[in-house]
């Protein structure tokens, strides 16, 4: 197993996540665990020390325990990871004035064993070059003893550092992000060859741990959940339902802020096809009631997610032996709701399904999605049998067209978002891309529209009109930490707007949204 070490990171679980790919089993825990817990490591064949947003000098910066460079095993630095182990180990490490964020072009130094023949392109001189991101204020101006120089850019002379007698690596830049080419690379370099991890556990083998962790947990309790009609909890119902059977009840409540036809088609997977069993409560009135007046985006997710409560425990209630509530958060989810279990990073947004729901509940919260990212979830999925078309349909965010919905959110709003978004997703289904031989839904990860309540004015036939704007949005990412906006075809987003505007009376106009995230996030709420 290999051991990460968390200093609070936004990207920690990038980390984890590479290295399953690598076929690695790893946990991630809190960068000061005590010597106790290091030495306690069954089976440990190396460590990874996460980066951080703290500065590695300052006095209440966690410190990397001294029996991580004790253990006996490799260790591989990571931006913050790599500052203390320079600090720690007899370097020198300094604040920069020069703060550099993003694309960087990394030199490899020397020769070591985690880059050696590693490289994006070589320049004309044949030194091997790799294409990164970083994200650092700080840096180390001065090697410690026993380390050599592993890699360089024109503002971080030491951008990388080895000492290979001790098995001892660290980057400046971020492996675990994808705009790191070279990052899956160089992680299972580290992990496989340097670390000696077979790299033979896979996803069935996650499926029998979680369906055996999952048993362990809830025993003979029964669980409810709360089907979403997103990916991420029918992912989570089908893992528990395999683990427990009819132990579990899947709530499922339709807010009135469902896709098109959505609440048919979960009714007919979960329901006909898997035989689980589902409560189906229209509870669209209740919504649009609380929801009414409120313009605030997160007051409006904590509204949705407090209603979603309201309407678990009445259900709850009907089950008297219900112990348990379980959800379909995955890892981005947590994150980015106020920091892993360490609880180290900053807090962006609170997702509905993650924020406050324990305190109000007399249930335990049962989250077996919560180390996995979006890919991860889809994989299994399929493992546990699934549906194909269920399993890659885009996810969807708990609130739904809630925050999708700009403002203030009301019923007719969305019923021409979810007009105007079923024909764009129509629309990129049918269209194939001729290089890829993909249509443009699976080329991207996550499509649709947002309702903007601001009129323009428009002209459509002889007369004026005065009405709503539609906004587009489609992505492509991998982990939904970062995205790029998708490059669609002139062709695609002229006949959506197109028909968006003839069919749906009530939008005249429609945008794209050009963001990227950062610093933009995929969705607008
Ligand atoms: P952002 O907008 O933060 O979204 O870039 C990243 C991913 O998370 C989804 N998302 C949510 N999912 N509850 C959810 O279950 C939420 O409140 C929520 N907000 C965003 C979003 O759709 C994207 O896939």
């Amino acid at each position: 197993r290999i051991l990460i070490l968390d200093y609070g990171s936004q990207v920690t679980q990038l980390i984890a996540r590479r290295v399953r790919e690598a076929g690695v089993y790893c946990e991630i825990h809190p960068g000061d665990v005590d010597s106790a817990f290091i030495e306690s490591q069954q089976g440990l064949k190396g460590i990874i020390l996460s980066g951080s947003h703290a500065s590695a000098y300052h006095e209440d910066s966690l410190k990397v325990p001294a029996k991580v460079f004790e253990a006996g095993v490799p260790v591989l630095g990571i931006c913050y990871g790599m500052q203390s182990m320079a600090l720690q180990l007899g370097g020198k490490v300094e604040w920069s004035d020069h703060r550099e964020f993003g694309y960087a072009e990394v030199r490899a130094r020397g020769h070591t064993r985690l880059l050696d023949g590693l490289e994006d392109f070589s320049t004309t001189e044949g030194h091997g070059m790799l294409k990164v991101w970083m994200s650092h204020g700080d840096k180390v101006t001065q090697l410690p003893p026993g380390f050599k120089l592993m890699a360089s850019t024109d503002s971080c002379p030491i951008a990388g550092m080895a000492d290979e007698e001790r098995h001892f690596y660290a980057v400046q830049f971020h492996p675990e992000v994808t705009h790191t080419t070279q990052g899956q690379a160089l992680l299972s370099r580290f992990v496989n060859e340097i670390c000696g991890c077979a790299g033979d556990w896979n996803m069935p083998d996650y499926v029998a741990e979680a369906v055996a962790n999952i048993r362990a947990q809830v025993g003979t309790d029964e669980v409810i959940l709360g089907l979403s009609g997103g990916v991420d909890s029918s992912v989570a119902a089908a893992l528990i339902h395999k683990a427990i059977g009819d132990q579990l009840t899947c709530v499922f409540v339709d807010h009135g802020l469902l896709r098109l036809n959505e609440g048919e088609q979960v009714m007919k997977t979960l329901g006909d096809h898997f035989g689980m069993k589902i409560v189906h409560i229209d509870a669209t009135d209740q919504f649009m009631g609380k929801l009414a007046g409120v313009a605030d985006p997160e007051a409006k997710r904590k509204i949705i997610g407090r209603e979603f409560v309201e309407v678990f425990q009445a259900e709850a209630g009907k089950l008297s032996n219900a112990r348990w509530l379980a959800q379909g958060t995955i890892y981005p989810d947590v994150i980015e709701s106020a920091g892993a279990k360490t609880g180290k990073a900053v807090a962006i947004k609170s997702h509905h399904n993650v924020g406050g729901l324990p305190e109000t509940l007399n249930l335990k919260l049962l989250e077996p999605l919560r180390e996995l990212f979006k890919d991860e979830v889809r994989k299994l999925g399929v493992a546990l049998g699934l549906p194909p078309a269920m399993v890659y349909r885009h996810p969807f965010p708990g609130p739904g067209l809630g925050v999708r919905i700009l403002g203030e959110v009301k019923k007719e709003y969305a019923d021409l978002l979810r007009r105007a978004d079923a024909i764009f997703i129509e629309e990129l289904r049918k269209t194939e891309d001729p290089i890829s031989g993909k249509n443009w839904y699976d080329l991207t990860a996550q499509a649709f529209a947002v309702f903007l309540p601001v009129k323009s004015v428009g002209v459509m036939g002889d007369g004026r009109t005065y009405d709503y704007v539609v906004a587009l949005r489609a992505v492509q990412t991998t982990d939904f930490m970062t995205a790029d906006w998708a490059e669609l075809p002139y062709a695609l987003l002229k006949k959506v707007s197109g028909r968006i505007i003839n069919e749906v009376r009530g939008i005249n106009r429609v945008t794209y949204d050009v963001s990227s995230k950062p610093p933009a996030t995929i969705e607008w709420e």
